[in-house]
């Protein structure tokens, strides 16, 4: 089996399947995990090659944009890596990884653990934090066509999977209803501390945006 020619052949394959893809769950987020995974991989002693097959392949065909099909993205990389007559076992740890990584909601049971799905799982939740986490949830908001922020539109912390999936509930909820929670989600060290930070300047960024929002930040209240 040689190694870095299944990459290569990888990151065609998904570059080229990602084309046209939104701008939240693109290449470019797929090549960000890839390389936080990566990184996040020497300090766990993940497999250099499983953590990178994962990463690349964890949103080749993601439910949301597949009619909430759950099984399209592991079928669709565990068909690919076949096609490559990459090891079986191999094929079936990116399978799982793929299955695996979504947070989907939050509400199911892990049933799969190994150190190359928490390090993919940690680079995936490392990308919807900060400032680029900002970036992409106000794309996907836009892309479905949602309001920024409703006042009256409260978050909903106890949806099912289904209602997380349908909600079309204002962008600024999602940061309440799940990017506020993923910093307690973190498996490595690594991702830990990186997501801590993240975190922070969110928090940062929703006190700055609930100030303006309220006129609060201009320093004396408009005379009545
Ligand atoms: P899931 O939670 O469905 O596994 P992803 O991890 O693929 O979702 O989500 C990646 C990013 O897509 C999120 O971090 C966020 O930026 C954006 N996103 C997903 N769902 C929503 C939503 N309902 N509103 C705004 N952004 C969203
Ligand atoms: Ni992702």
């Amino acid at each position: 089996m040689d190694k870095e020619l299944i990459l290569q052949q990888t990151r065609a394959f998904v570059q080229a399947e990602l084309a046209g893809a939104e701008g939240g769950h693109d290449w470019w987020h797929t090549l960000r995990v890839r390389n936080m995974a990566l990184r996040l991989a020497g300090e766990e002693k993940a497999d250099p090659f499983v953590t990178e097959l994962g990463a690349l392949l964890h949103d080749i065909a993601d439910a949301k944009f597949h009619g909430g099909d759950d099984e399209a993205g592991p079928r669709k990389a565990a068909r690919f890596l076949r096609s490559l007559s990459v090891e079986e076992a191999v094929a079936d740890h990116v399978e799982q990884i793929v299955r695996h990584v979504s947070f989907g909601g939050g509400k199911g049971v892990p049933t799969f653990h190994s150190s190359e799905l928490a390090v993919v799982q940690d680079a995936d939740r490392l990308d919807a934090l900060g400032a680029i986490g900002i970036a992409r949830t106000f794309n996907y908001g836009g892309h479905k066509g949602r309001a920024l922020y409703d006042p009256d539109i409260l978050p909903n912390l106890n949806m099912s999977k289904e209602a997380y999936r349908t909600s079309t509930g204002p962008t600024l909820n999602h940061f309440y209803e799940k990017l506020l929670l993923l910093k307690d989600r973190m498996h490595t060290a690594g991702g830990k501390r990186l997501a801590q930070q993240r975190h922070d300047f969110m928090v940062t960024f929703l006190e700055a945006f609930t100030r303006e929002w309220s006129g609060e930040d201009q320093g004396e209240k408009i005379p009545e």
